[in-house]
């Protein structure tokens, strides 16, 4: 064991249309290892999400390798990506991306709905487990747009988290916030990290969180740069 949690090697992206092809990542090359926080930074346009979405095996390269646990993961199917995404990967995006008409707790299940053999009552233990992580106890039957941002972004975290995923991906997270709300997002990452063990790539546009992390990742143009 190495400790590799994600090996990108040589992942180059490509997105084709009729009229034109845009290279989104060319030759990229990166290993994370267990238990590390980093950030990756970058211009707009440069592949931050790319990266993301390809680490996280939302988004298929169209030339490379992608080893997570350094295990190869090309050529695995379907239904085989989506559940290895389910129980490693908890995402976190800038938008929150939460369901408006769910309420909180409900809100942090749904990523155990896609778990076979869990019982409605172990989903709500663990769902309110999550939560007290956050600091939201006091909102379990709230809904979205009864919270702020800050909140708002406290239940995704709780929902990524809900799973024990052990990788967290999170794009731009703090940037829909303001700079006191995204200091305590921070602040619930860097626990997340210290005290869980959580293995976390966070792309943020913001030095002053990303001096907090391990290390810096940089892009320009689809490549990385010192
Ligand atoms: N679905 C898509 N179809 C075509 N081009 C895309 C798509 N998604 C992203 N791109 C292009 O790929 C490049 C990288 O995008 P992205 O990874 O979103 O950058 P960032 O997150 O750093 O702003 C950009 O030039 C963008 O326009
Ligand atoms: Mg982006």
């Amino acid at each position: 064991m190495n400790n590799n949690v994600i090996s990108l090697e040589n992942i180059t992206r490509i997105y084709s249309s009729k009229e034109v092809e845009t290279t989104a990542l060319s030759n990229i090359n990166l290993t994370i290892k267990k238990g590390e926080f980093v950030s990756v930074m970058g211009p707009s346009g440069c592949g931050k999400s790319t990266l993301l979405n390809i680490m996280g095996l939302l988004d298929a390269p169209t030339g490379g390798e992608v080893k997570i646990d350094d295990r190869k993961i090309n050529g695995l199917k379907d239904k085989a990506l989506s559940r290895l995404r389910n129980e490693k990967v908890g995402f976190i995006f800038q938008s929150f991306h939460l369901i408006n008409d769910l309420p909180v707790i409900d809100n942090v299940e749904l990523p155990l709905l896609y778990r076979k053999g869990m019982w409605a009552k172990e989903r709500r233990k663990r769902a309110k487990t999550a939560i007290e992580k956050v600091g939201l106890n006091a909102r379990l039957k709230h809904y979205p747009n009864q919270l702020s941002g800050g909140q708002r972004q406290r239940v995704a975290i709780a929902r990524a988290i809900i799973g024990n995923p052990g990788i967290i991906l999170a794009d731009e997270p703090t940037g829909n916030l303001d700079s006191k709300m995204g200091a305590e997002i921070m602040e619930i990452l860097k626990r997340l990290n210290k005290e869980e063990g959580a293995t976390i790539v966070m792309v943020t546009h913001d030095e002053r969180l990303a001096t907090q992390t391990d290390r810096i990742i940089r892009l320009f143009d689809g490549a990385r740069v010192e």
